[in-house]
């Protein structure tokens, strides 16, 4: 999360605006099923330059009032960003205006990269004096994901296991190249997990990490796993028709992220992914081409 401009002056808390990236699963697998639901994992994470734009101004009063430009996206105590700034605690109300780009149920991590962004952009504006620690133990209560993105401005890596709440920052050894293809259907989560068939023999991510810390795509493309990318296909073909069609544009590699919808293409250089992004372009998905490169908007 970066915050464009921030703090709590003298004169008290000011308007903040705060960019959410996504991330992108580079590899993905199951380590057990849990006694609370939820499953083990592990999973290597990266920031992308894809961003949703959120405002927080304080308006003086006790209330919470949130407003998106996707109509189709509730505004109440099930958006994330509401339940971030209720757990937050400011000790004024706030106007917040969440601009969404990243498309939801699409294993980029939208909401939940949402929800950390205004946890720190409150921690700021606010001068709360939260800790990373206890920041972290506030966005592990929002969602197995939101952790990450505590420290997840573009361009940072994260190997994460638990539930995905633990979180241990992986150094990114160069700029990588991406193509994204959302198609028109989403995956819920919980369905995906639900239709997820549990490794006999597990897969390690460490030829994976290794690429990313050392800025090699090659490596990273024969890295890629996703033990969930079976299911998303089982829920829902137009996954696998996305995948079917990057891999005939012949990427580095191709993989689902997360829980899908959306799936990856690995690219030589920006050249190869905007030449994979012209090839795989329907007037049906949302085609984006996308890195990895430090940012500090
Ligand atoms: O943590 P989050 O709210 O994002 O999880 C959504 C759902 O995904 C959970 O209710 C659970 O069914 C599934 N999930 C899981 N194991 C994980 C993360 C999510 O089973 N590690």
């Amino acid at each position: 999360m970066n915050t464009a401009a921030a703090a709590a002056g003298p004169t008290g808390p000011r308007p903040v605006v705060a960019f959410a990236p996504a991330k992108l699963n580079l590899f993905l697998e199951i380590t057990g099923k849990r006694t609370d639901g939820y499953h083990d994992l592990e999973t290597l994470m990266l920031a992308v330059d894809w961003y949703d734009t959120i405002e927080l101004v304080p308006n003086g009063g006790q209330s919470i009032r949130l407003t998106c430009n996707d109509s189709s996206l509730p505004t109440d105590g099930r958006n994330l960003v509401y339940r971030a700034a209720e757990l937050a605690k400011p000790d004024s109300g706030l106007d917040i205006r969440l601009t969404k780009r990243i498309p939801h149920e699409a294993g980029l991590g939208g909401g939940s990269s949402d929800a950390a962004a205004t946890l720190i952009a409150l921690n700021e504006a606010f001068a709360l004096g939260r800790t990373h620690e206890e920041l972290a133990a506030l966005a592990a209560q929002l969602g197995s994901d939101v952790p990450f993105f505590l420290a997840g401005r573009t361009g940072a890596g994260g190997w994460c296991t638990g539930r995905g709440d633990m979180v241990e920052p992986v150094p990114v050894g160069g700029t990588f190249h991406f193509v994204a293809v959302k198609p028109p259907v989403g995956c819920p989560t919980v369905e995906v997990y639900k239709r997820t068939v549990l490794p006999t023999t597990r897969r390690n991510g460490q030829e994976a990490r290794d690429a990313l810390e050392r800025g090699d795509p090659e490596k990273l493309a024969d890295g890629l796993f996703n033990r969930l990318q079976e299911a998303t296909f089982l829920l829902a073909p137009e996954v696998r028709d996305c995948y079917d069609r990057l891999i005939r544009s012949n990427p580095l590699g191709v993989q689902v992220t997360g829980s899908g919808s959306t799936v990856f293409a690995v690219c030589r250089d920006r050249a190869d992914a905007i030449r994979i992004a012209n090839e795989c372009r329907t007037p049906d998905d949302t085609t984006v081409v996308l890195r990895s490169v430090e940012s500090t908007r």
